[in-house]
């Protein structure tokens, strides 16, 4: 399955009422979004149509994310969706993560492109070739090291995979507290050293799989205040049940 079909079988299942959206370029998974929508990106040219309530910014998500009220466009609510598919550099889409992880709820759902390089050359941060996932897949050792809370499942799209991280907890600050160590722990000159189960795509959970797991419905069913202690041992056996107890955050495990 290719990653747009995919992306809009989750808006389907999760009908959110806010999606975000960082990496715009034409518009093709944006125009998956029929809710309010933000989108951000210096050098968008849509060619996609367009069918949403769009907010739509020309601008970095580091600089959109530094501003006063990041929520204005929402009118102050959360996001309930959002897409991660601006700079493909890990510093970049690190940061990406920490900004809209603490503009979600508990329930939300936030989706990485690019997560699955099929080479080493297609992983490089200095690009040279065609296809280019740039070095984001060090997010998923970060997520394991630093955020077992986290319930964080690879998916295996075409071309280069997808990341879903649920279980969210916009009030953590674990990332920013410890953001120049794990930028020095973690970020690699090229040639990356991509773990070759992520190359071969060992760990990873097909995307049908994905769409018909039980987690959506727990989401759904949510409170929309609900905590991120009170939602996660629902997540937890959903997504064990469905996907596989290792896919079920370690907090949420214990719990
Ligand atoms: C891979 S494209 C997005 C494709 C789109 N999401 C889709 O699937 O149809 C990446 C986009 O990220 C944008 N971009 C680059 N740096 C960015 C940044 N710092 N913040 C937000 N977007 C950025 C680029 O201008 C480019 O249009």
């Amino acid at each position: 399955m290719r990653y747009l079909p995919f992306l809009s079988a989750v808006h389907e299942l999760l009908e959110p009422q806010r999606y975000l959206e960082i990496g715009v370029r034409h518009g093709h998974s944006l125009a998956l979004a029929s809710c309010r929508a933000v989108g951000i990106d210096p050098a968008f040219t849509l060619s996609s149509e367009l069918d949403c309530d769009l907010a739509l910014f020309r601008t970095t998500s580091d600089e959109y994310f530094g501003r006063p009220d990041p929520l204005a466009a929402t009118g102050g609510k959360p996001f309930d969706l959002a897409f991660i598919d601006g700079l493909h550099l890990f510093e970049f889409a690190l940061r990406d993560f920490m900004h809209v992880e603490k503009h979600s709820s508990p329930r939300s759902v936030i989706v990485f492109d690019d997560m699955l390089p099929r080479t080493i050359d297609e992983a490089a941060r200095v690009r040279h070739t065609a296809a280019w996932t740039g070095d984001v897949y060090p997010v998923l050792a970060v997520f394991a090291k630093y955020r077992p809370d986290l319930v964080v499942i690879p998916v295996g799209t075409q071309p280069t995979g997808l990341l879903l991280v649920m279980g969210l907890d916009p009030a953590n600050t674990t990332l920013a507290d410890n953001y120049d160590a794990i930028i020095d722990e973690f970020r690699t000159a090229d040639p990356q050293p991509v773990p070759p189960e992520l190359l071969d795509r060992r760990t990873v959970v097909a995307p049908q799989r994905v769409l018909s797991a039980g987690f959506w419905q727990v989401l759904a069913n949510a409170a929309e205040d609900v905590s991120p202690a009170a939602l996660r041992p629902d997540l937890a056996r959903a997504v064990a049940a469905s996907v596989g107890a290792a896919f079920a955050s370690e907090g949420a495990a214990a719990s």
